[in-house]
């Protein structure tokens, strides 16, 4: 779907998309619609349940006296309730009304709105956003679906007053979707296409946008001395890799430390020897899921030219059973010299970021490191797909995931840690095991990243229920949700840039 944006202009031909407000306001572009139409507008709506509450719609159809197709009147409620993350989820719902309508091309008036607290170019670019990340669809397998099944609209024009200012707000936003796109495109993959080679590759692919990546294969891993990640990739014919990728928007000298993002990319997790029940087993191709929010936040970051230092990080293994798996019993030793005793193989994705992270605050003294995993069913026990979990040692960083994920609805919920949880995971053998028994398993997996962060503020992001989605929702269609990507850009954005 292409988006263009154009000053305000009756359209004469397709679909007109306008708004009014609660008490069924009309704007002027739908006043204007409405007399072109004969006042049938007005009298669809006094025939109808259509009140202007934020998401109503009425269509009219082949309304008589204009070559209009259809005009579609949207519910934007309250002015002084309109905001940025309402005015993208209804560029959502406009764009899944036209795809599903058949029409190729709808124009969007957008007015200024008297008592508004967003302006008229905000509420067109936050529209034209939530309409893209909407308009997102992984279909590329589908080689027999019947055209009038696929979505229709192709050009989405929003027009409004001072078009060039929406344009140039949305700029950075387009930049955030392609990233979001981006990271929806890798966890959708399958796993036979995705595996820890061909990810690195496509992390590679962000050298053109001025990203510096680094692949550490298992000889270099070896090297580090990072056995717990080498340890889960044992089982695979699949070579293990590391990624490093850097984006340096901000600057040298004093306060210029870089900040850190590291993610979890286990390309499929059979469970290892350990193996998982075969239900379901297929969702574990977006085990990778954490990785895949680093590379599409990287993209988005170096996409927007953010004026910031930031690493990501990400531990690429395939978890499989074979004559050569990891063993529950074994010992490995991490980068950091910390001995881990496994207990399960299915608990592999703390192995992996316990070398990354180790590998990140050491090389990079980082000013802090959010790392992103699917780490426990735990999380998704505790809080289903509203919430990801949070655990930190930081109240500051805390805070700020907190605000940016109610700003940009990715919302994080805080759950404890502390030396009591820190003691189920001490082992009789070595220094930890890799479970932590039956209670607070999400709370244990969060103790064994912290025992590799050091003093490092650090946050650990448990995504496994925010990962997937079986629905759609306004702005995040059913399928890979990116989850991480526009909370982690809002972070950087709010506290991490160069003025
Ligand atoms: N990748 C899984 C966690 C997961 C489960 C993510 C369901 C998404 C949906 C992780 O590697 C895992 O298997 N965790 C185990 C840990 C247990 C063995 C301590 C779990 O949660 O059951
Ligand atoms: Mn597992
Ligand atoms: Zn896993």
């Amino acid at each position: 779907m292409k988006i263009a944006f154009a000053n305000l202009a009756q359209p004469a031909t397709g679909v007109a998309v306008a708004f009014a407000t609660t008490g069924r306001q009309l704007t002027t572009s739908a006043q204007a619609l409405d007399k072109q139409a004969g006042g049938a507008l007005t009298r669809a709506v006094k025939g109808s349940k259509f009140k202007g509450n934020k998401g109503q719609t009425l269509t009219l159809m082949a309304p008589a006296g204009s070559k209009l197709n259809r005009i579609i009147l949207v519910g934007l409620g309250k002015a002084k309730d309109i905001n940025d993350l309402g005015m993208q989820g209804l560029g959502g719902k406009v764009q899944a009304n036209v795809a599903a309508s058949g029409q190729t091309a709808a124009s969007v008036l957008v007015d200024e709105i008297a008592d508004s607290s967003l302006s008229v170019t905000d509420m067109a670019a936050n529209l034209a956003y939530g309409a893209r990340l909407r308009a997102y669809r992984f279909d590329k397998y589908r080689t027999k679906e019947e055209a009038d099944k696929k979505p229709s609209l192709k050009n989405l024009r929003v027009l409004c007053p001072r078009s060039a200012r929406a344009k140039a707000t949305f700029a950075p936003m387009d930049k955030v979707a392609d990233g979001v796109c981006l990271t929806r495109d890798l966890v959708s993959e399958p796993p036979n296409v995705i595996y820890p080679a061909s990810l690195a590759k496509q992390a590679r692919e962000l050298s053109k946008l001025g990203v510096k990546v680094e692949v550490l294969g298992e000889a270099q891993m070896k090297k580090l001395g990072m056995g717990a990640l080498l340890g889960v990739g044992q089982g695979s014919v699949r070579e293990s890799q590391m990624v490093v990728m850097r984006w340096n928007g901000g600057g040298r000298g004093k306060g210029s430390d870089p900040v850190a993002f590291v993610g979890k990319g286990v390309t499929f997790d059979t469970g290892g020897i350990s193996i998982k029940p075969a239900g379901g087993m297929e969702d574990m191709k977006w085990d990778m899921g954490g990785s895949g929010v680093v590379i599409g936040l990287m993209k988005a970051l170096a996409g927007r030219k953010a004026k910031a230092n930031v690493v990501g990080v990400v531990g690429l293994v395939e978890n499989m059973p074979d004559g050569n798996a990891q063993r529950p019993g074994d010992i490995v030793t991490s980068m950091s010299g910390q001995t881990i005793e496994i207990i399960n193989t299915d608990a592999e994705g703390r192995l992996v970021l316990a070398d990354a992270l180790h590998y990140t605050v050491e090389k990079f003294k980082p000013k802090f490191v959010v790392d992103l995993a699917t780490l426990t069913g735990a999380i998704i026990i505790s809080l289903g797909d509203q919430h990801a979990g949070l655990f930190s040692n930081n109240d500051t960083l805390s805070e700020r995931l907190s605000k940016a994920g109610e700003a940009v609805n990715e919302k994080v919920w805080r759950l404890p840690v502390g030396d009591a949880y820190d003691k189920q995971i001490d082992s009789s053998v070595a220094d930890m095991k890799n479970t932590g028994g039956r209670g607070a398993g999400s709370i244990t997996a969060a103790q064994f990243l912290q025992r590799f962060t050091g003093k490092t503020p650090w946050a650990h992001l448990d995504i496994a229920g925010v990962t997937w989605s079986s629905k759609d929702t306004d702005t995040v269609p059913k399928g890979g949700t990116a989850f991480g990507v526009r909370l982690l850009d809002r972070l950087v954005a709010d506290h991490y840039e160069r003025k």
